[in-house]
């Protein structure tokens, strides 16, 4: 596959709510977790594991029943390892404009068959 960028998208189901009537963070969190995991897989060509999160900007709440978009872009590479930022936005489903709600940065790490880090292709940005 080799993509450097993907984006999940899909409702807040009720399932997912908090207290205060909004979609639980730990939520987002395994949302962020998951696109990262997509994108760094999907660059590597390998199974991949989350080595560390980075800083969390919980910007909005996400309400019920809205769309939801979480982009994982690849920032940087190292030899095993992928920085990526995720982005997640939401929308209502009648209006369609997405708010950005999320922001992190989170590192994963190629493994090979015996589980040991395994390099993986280098990220060149592009320039414009
Ligand atoms: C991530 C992990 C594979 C690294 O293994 P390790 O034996 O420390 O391997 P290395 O020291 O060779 O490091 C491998 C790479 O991971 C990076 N790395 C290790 N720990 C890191 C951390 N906390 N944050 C960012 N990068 C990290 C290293 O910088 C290195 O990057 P590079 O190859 O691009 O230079 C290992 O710590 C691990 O299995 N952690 C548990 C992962 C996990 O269970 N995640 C949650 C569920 S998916």
């Amino acid at each position: 596959m080799s993509q450097s960028n993907i984006t999940l998208r899909f409702l807040a189901e009720p399932s997912t709510v908090n207290f205060g009537g909004k979609v639980h963070g730990g939520t987002v969190m395994k949302w962020i977790d998951e696109a990262g995991y997509v994108c760094a897989s999907a660059w590597s060509g390998s199974y991949c594991v989350t080595a560390s999160v980075g800083h969390i900007d919980f910007i909005r709440p996400i309400a019920i029943g809205d769309l939801v978009e979480v982009e994982a872009s690849i920032l940087s590479t190292g030899r095993s390892s992928m920085k990526i930022k995720v982005e997640v936005r939401s929308a209502h489903p009648t209006e369609g404009s997405y708010t950005k709600t999320t922001a992190c940065e989170i590192v994963f790490v190629a493994l090979n068959e015996m589980r040991e880090p395994t390099p993986v292709k280098k990220f060149v940005a592009a320039q414009f």
